[in-house]
C-alpha cells in the first residue's frame, strides 16, 4: 500500500451532471500515479462549511499527466451538499490514497463488473485500468444501472472502454428494464465458477451479487460503503461484521472484500 498523505489540492474542473450528482477534477496530487483501482480519498472543502469530518469518494479516474483525479458523486447531505458548492479554482484538502483497492483477476477469465448508481465510479476505473494493462475487452463485461435513465453517468465514457456494457434501469426508461442483477442473469449465460464478480452499489444490488456467487459458486469481491469519521482506522465508526466473527473496519481493512467476507 502507498504512503498515504494529506495535500491541499485546487479544483481543476467541476461539471454539473444534474439529477444532483457532480463530477471534480482536482489537482495536483503527489501520489496520483500509485492510485489503485478500488481506493477512495477523504476530503474536506478548506472552508469547511462548518462541516467538520472529512468525507469518503472512491477515484473515478486519474489523469497521471498532471497528477490529478477524478471524483463523481451524488448530493446527500451536508458534507456533499458543501463540495457542490466549490468551484474551479476552490481549495479541497485530500487525504490519500486509503484503502485495500480491488484485486485484479487472472486475464483469462471473464470479469462481470456489477454497479448501481454512485457505486460506478470505482468500477469504471477499474475496468478502464484492466484494458490499459492488457485484459481482453471481450472478457470484460459491465453491467450499470439505475433508478431511471437520467441518473445514468459518463455514459460515453464507459462506452469508450469497448467493452461489454449493458445498461439497465428499474423503471425501463433506458436499456434493459429491471435490476442489475436481473440484467445479468437476461443477458450473459456464462454465469460460473470460472468466472468472477466485481459490484458496488446500493445493499439491494450487493445482496442480488452475494447470493448470485453463491448459487453459481463464483468468486468475486464487492467494494463497500459505511460513515467513515476518521478513514484512517482509528474511531471504529466503519466497522462491519465478519461470517467468520469478529468485526472490519471498511477504511483500513477494506472497502473490498471479498463477497461472502463481510455480512450484508
Ligand atoms: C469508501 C467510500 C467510497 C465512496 N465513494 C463515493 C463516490 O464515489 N461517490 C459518492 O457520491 N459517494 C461516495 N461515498 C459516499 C459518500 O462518502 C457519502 O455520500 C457521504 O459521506 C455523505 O456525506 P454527507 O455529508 O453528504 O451526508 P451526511 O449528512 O453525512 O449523511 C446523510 C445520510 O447518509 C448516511 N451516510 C453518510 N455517509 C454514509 C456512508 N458512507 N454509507 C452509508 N450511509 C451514509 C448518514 O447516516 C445520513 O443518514 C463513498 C463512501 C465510502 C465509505
Ligand atoms: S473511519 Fe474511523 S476506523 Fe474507519
Amino acid at each position: 500500500m502507498s504512503k498515504i498523505v494529506i495535500e491541499t489540492t485546487e479544483v481543476l474542473k467541476k461539471r454539473d451532471l444534474g439529477q444532483n450528482c457532480f463530477h471534480l477534477i482536482l489537482g495536483t496530487f503527489s501520489k496520483t500515479k500509485s492510485i489503485k483501482p478500488g481506493q477512495f480519498i477523504h476530503i474536506k472543502t478548506i472552508n469547511g462549511g462548518g462541516v467538520f469530518f472529512r468525507r469518503a469518494f472512491s477515484i473515478f479516474d486519474i489523469n497521471p499527466k498532471e497528477n490529478s483525479i477524478e471524483i463523481l458523486f451524488k448530493v446527500f447531505g451536508r458534507g456533499t451538499a458543501e463540495l457542490s458548492k466549490a468551484q474551479k479554482g476552490d481549495k479541497i484538502n485530500v487525504m490519500g490514497p486509503l484503502g485495500n483497492g480491488f484485486t485484479l483477476p487472472s486475464k483469462k477469465i471473464t470479469s462481470i463488473i456489477a454497479g448501481g448508481g454512485i457505486g460506478m465510479p470505482p468500477l469504471y476505473f477499474l475496468a478502464k485500468y484492466m484494458i490499459e494493462k492488457g485484459y481482453n475487452s471481450e472478457k470484460i463485461w459491465f453491467f450499470y444501472g439505475g433508478k431511471t435513465k437520467n441518473e445514468l453517468m459518463e455514459l460515453s465514457k464507459i462506452k469508450k472502454l469497448g467493452i461489454n456494457l449493458v445498461i439497465s434501469t428499474d423503471d425501463g426508461s433506458y436499456g434493459f428494464k429491471g435490476f442489475v442483477s436481473q440484467a445479468i442473469n437476461d443477458n450473459f449465460d456464462g454465469l460460473n465458477g470460472q468466472n468472477i464478480l466485481f459490484a458496488c452499489g446500493p445493499l439491494g444490488l450487493l445482496k442480488a451479487i452475494d447470493q448470485m456467487a453463491l448459487r453459481e459458486k463464483m468468486s468475486g469481491q464487492i467494494s463497500l460503503e459505511a460513515p467513515m469519521p476518521c478513514g484512517i482506522g482509528i474511531c471504529l465508526g466503519c466497522i462491519l461484521p465478519l461470517r467468520e466473527g469478529g468485526y472490519t473496519r471498511v477504511c483500513r481493512e477494506g472497502p473490498v472484500y471479498k463477497i461472502g467476507e463481510v455480512i450484508l
